[in-house]
């Protein structure tokens, strides 16, 4: 994806003490000419920062998401325009010859694109991509030179971009479908490790993304950081939750909490998140009444 509009997001991003002092480290490494890994659990907010990151930087973005069906080809390039035509005789059906037209053409693909061009590259997720298809990035990063495949004829090396520069983010916690970085790789770039926000950025994001005043939107992320704390889910609840439960209690004109649609939003939110795989301290048996109940607790506290 080639698009400005990546950037319609960023409007409302949120710079509190903790997110400038990710974004200073980051375009300081940036500057000095390495890459950027920002690598946390989900709902950290490493695209958001990739993205703002990339802004900043002011160059043409290229932004690519990690994929186990990637290969060597989508990331650099291949031939295309590969045709065959039979020539058939009608009285004794069967091919009589078999042409190949060899107009094949060499495309390009994003990071040959990026790399050519000085673009920012930024790579969502990569370790989703097989380790086989991230290999090309070796000697970009360390050499500054990229291999082109044999099948391309012409040059076999292009030199990157002076300006070219590369953001990754990835999530060590994803267990299903990632390959663990190539150490090769992971040592050509400067990862910044990030968790869960503090609370006055949980607390500003809610606000900015669901319209909520700030002292109401105190509450609610107040409730849903203690849960988070309270015990060891499969699916921690992230700011998603936060931003989701303003946003609909923030709908709801002039609802009170006393409602019980008002606390019903909480345990709805919540335990959907954290899917029912939970375990709540020594709690055992029904995993998703028991979680509702800690949020019920919680929702009583602070709103009694
Ligand atoms: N600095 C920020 N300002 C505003 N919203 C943010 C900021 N950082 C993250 N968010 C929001 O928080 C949520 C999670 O962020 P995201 O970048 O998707 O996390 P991750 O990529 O780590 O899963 C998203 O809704 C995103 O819009
Ligand atoms: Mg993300």
């Amino acid at each position: 994806m080639r698009d400005h509009k990546i950037f319609q997001s960023m409007e409302k991003f949120v710079q509190t003490p903790y997110v400038q002092d990710l974004i200073e480290r980051a375009l300081a490494y940036v500057r000095a000419g390495f890459p950027v890994h920002f690598r946390g659990p989900a709902g950290t907010g490493k695209t958001t920062l990739a993205m703002y990151l990339a802004q900043q930087i002011g160059r043409q973005v290229v932004l690519i998401h990690g994929n186990d069906d990637f290969s060597p080809t989508d990331l650099v390039g291949g031939l295309q325009g590969y045709k065959m035509s039979k020539i058939v005789d009608n009285f004794i059906h069967s091919v009589l010859k078999t042409e190949e037209q060899l107009n094949l053409r060499w495309q390009d693909a994003c990071i040959t694109e990026a790399v050519r061009n000085g673009y920012t590259l930024i790579y969502d997720e990569f370790t989703r991509s097989k380790p086989e298809a991230n290999n090309v990035l070796l000697s970009i990063l360390g050499e500054k030179v990229l291999e082109m495949p044999i099948v391309r004829k012409g040059e076999r090396y292009l030199q990157v971009h002076p300006h070219f520069t590369a953001i990754f983010t990835s999530n060590p916690e994803e267990y299903a479908g990632v390959y663990k970085t190539q150490d090769a790789l992971r040592d050509r770039m400067i990862t910044i490790d990030l968790n869960h926000f503090d609370e006055e950025t949980e607390i500003a994001i809610t606000v900015a993304k669901s319209g909520m005043p700030v002292e109401k939107a105190e509450r609610v992320v107040r409730i849903v950081r203690s849960f988070r704390e309270k015990g060891k889910y499969e699916f921690t609840p992230t700011v998603r939750a936060s931003i989701a439960i303003a946003k609909v209690i923030h709908l709801q004109e002039n609802l009170d909490a006393g409602d019980p649609f008002f606390k019903q939003v909480f345990i709805d939110i919540l335990t959907s998140e954290t899917c029912g795989t939970v375990t709540i301290g020594k709690t055992n048996g029904n995993a998703k009444g028991s979680t509702a109940r800690v949020v019920e607790q919680l929702f009583d506290r602070y709103y009694s």
